[in-house]
């Protein structure tokens, strides 16, 4: 029995977000700059995308760059824009073959230009798609998300769209930049960081957490089935006790 054949498609996460972390460690380890490891990490990029799609996964977000990585040495957020544009142009294709529409969380606005139109172009271009949607967050920070809808409902209280007394979880849902996709219910970061890094602090409230050791660039579709299976095994009790859960 194949790793894949012990999933059980009848009790897949809807959504499943990645903080694909370890490029930097994984180039390290080989003697090379940072950057190769970023390059590597395009394949994981590839097959956790496809893993995903092929056994039914709806949702996909991805954190490929945060707020806080705009503070790395400039020759790194340059050539990881730079890769972004390469990757996105190259991979467009493939994202239409396999039906898989193209989303972007995060503060776009700061992206260059260049990063800006390849992005919309494959946006534009895959909107239509079905199977899957992978989302990539860039420049991206819950931070910032939240501060951003903070500002946007307290706009509307002012001007009375909104009655601060009427205001609940829904309400942060609807203004988040994540207000299209349901909450992820399986969480997996890699290269054995126990941390959330700024990373969907409001939608991974209730989440299934997975860690593992593998560096990003060496995370495949097996990594991506066992953190599945791993997520089948527990149970999700939100709040209530085990035995109203079973019964
Ligand atoms: C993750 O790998 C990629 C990005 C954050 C863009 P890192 O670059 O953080 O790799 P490490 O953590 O330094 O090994
Ligand atoms: C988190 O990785 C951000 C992304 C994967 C894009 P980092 O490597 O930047 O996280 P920290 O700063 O070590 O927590
Ligand atoms: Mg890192």
């Amino acid at each position: 029995m194949s790793i894949k054949q012990k999933i059980d498609i009848s009790k897949l996460p809807e959504h499943v977000a990645i903080i694909m972390d370890g490029n930097g460690r994984w180039a390290k380890g080989k003697g090379k700059f940072r950057i190769f490891g970023h390059q590597n990490g395009v394949s994981a990029v590839k097959e956790a995308t496809e893993a995903c799609a092929e056994i039914g996964v709806k949702y996909l977000t991805l954190y490929a760059f945060s707020t806080e990585n705009w503070s790395r040495p400039p020759i790194e957020v340059k050539a990881l824009m730079e890769l972004l544009v390469s990757t996105i142009k190259k991979e467009t294709k493939v994202l239409m073959k396999n039906n898989i529409k193209l989303a972007a969380i995060g503060n776009i606005d700061d992206l260059p230009e260049k990063c800006r139109k390849e992005l919309a172009s494959a946006i534009n271009e895959t909107k239509d798609n079905t199977r899957m949607t992978l989302i990539l967050a860039l420049s991206y920070s819950s931070k910032w998300d939240m501060i951003e809808a903070t500002k946007k409902i307290a706009e509307k209280a002012k001007s009375g769209e909104i009655k601060i007394e009427d205001i609940n979880d829904k309400t942060i849902d609807e203004h988040l930049s994540t207000k299209n996709f349901p909450n992820p219910e399986l969480m997996i970061r890699t290269s054995g960081e126990h941390r959330i890094s700024n990373f969907l602090l409001w939608e991974l409230a209730y989440s299934e957490l997975y860690f593992t050791e593998k560096l990003w660039p060496d995370f495949n579709q097996e990594d991506l089935f066992l953190a599945i299976i791993d997520y089948q095994k527990r149970e999700r009790r939100f709040g209530k006790t085990s035995e109203q859960i079973t019964n």
